[in-house]
């Protein structure tokens, strides 16, 4: 089994996890590309979704998925994401596809959120994949220094601009042995939309992918 295999099992155990007639929240990313192709056999259990980016949207649209804005939504029982690293206690960094702030909006609206993952994202501490900071693009410089100073070495992700209009700042070289404090100290610099940091909202679920088959892991 390919990476690319793990990833459709993944998407395809989490179908088991969708509430047939509540809102479904959709995540960003290859893994949860195979979810939405998935879905096209689920359209009838699925009133609507919310999505986390402009891509998934236009996937969801695709196979007949109303894309609900989140105003006009009173509750999504579940929400379904990939991630770019999980720990076991489900503290997971995202934003590998750019989409971290909606993700963290979805996630935390959600009553669930089901992380689908192949094995390769599993570690114990998070921050060998960069870390992703979207930023408000005139505090491009000021908060580059000022995550400097927590001991990373920030990177301007080329050419990238968030469906928000902002600019993404990878954090290199720091592994974190305490996410949630570092995700308070990120998002409390002016300037910082959010981090890619999840560890106030955790995965309540985590269904990973390996060449053996699939697993679960609830934190
Ligand atoms: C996008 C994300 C993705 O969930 C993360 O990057 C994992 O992507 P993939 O499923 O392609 O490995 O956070 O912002």
């Amino acid at each position: 089994m390919n990476q690319d295999d793990m990833k459709r099992a993944v998407a395809q155990a989490a179908l088991n996890e969708i509430v047939p007639g509540t809102i479904l929240g959709v995540g960003t990313g290859s893994t949860v590309n195979h979810l939405i192709d998935l879905l096209a056999d689920r359209v009838a259990d699925i009133p609507g979704a919310v999505s986390s980016s402009e891509a998934s949207t236009r996937r969801l649209q695709a196979i007949g998925i109303p894309v609900l804005d989140l105003n006009d939504v009173d509750s999504i029982p579940v929400y379904i994401d990939g991630a770019d690293e999980v720990t076991p206690e489900g503290f997971m960094t995202k934003g590998g596809g750019g989409a971290l702030t909606r993700e963290k909006i979805v996630a935390s609206a959600s009553d669930r959120f089901v992380c689908i993952v192949d094995e390769s994202k599993i570690v114990e501490t998070l921050g060998r994949f960069p870390i992703p900071v979207e930023v408000i693009p005139m505090a491009t410089s000021v908060v580059g220094r000022a995550l400097g100073k927590l001991g990373g070495r920030p990177v301007k992700r080329g050419d990238f601009v968030t469906d928000n209009g902002n600019i993404i700042l990878d954090i290199h070289d720091l592994r974190l042995k305490s996410p949630g404090d570092f995700e308070i100290r990120v998002n409390n610099i002016p300037g910082v939309v959010t981090c890619g940091v999840f560890a106030s909202t955790p995965s309540n679920l985590t269904i990973v992918g390996g060449p053996e088959g699939i697993q679960a892991i609830s934190p």
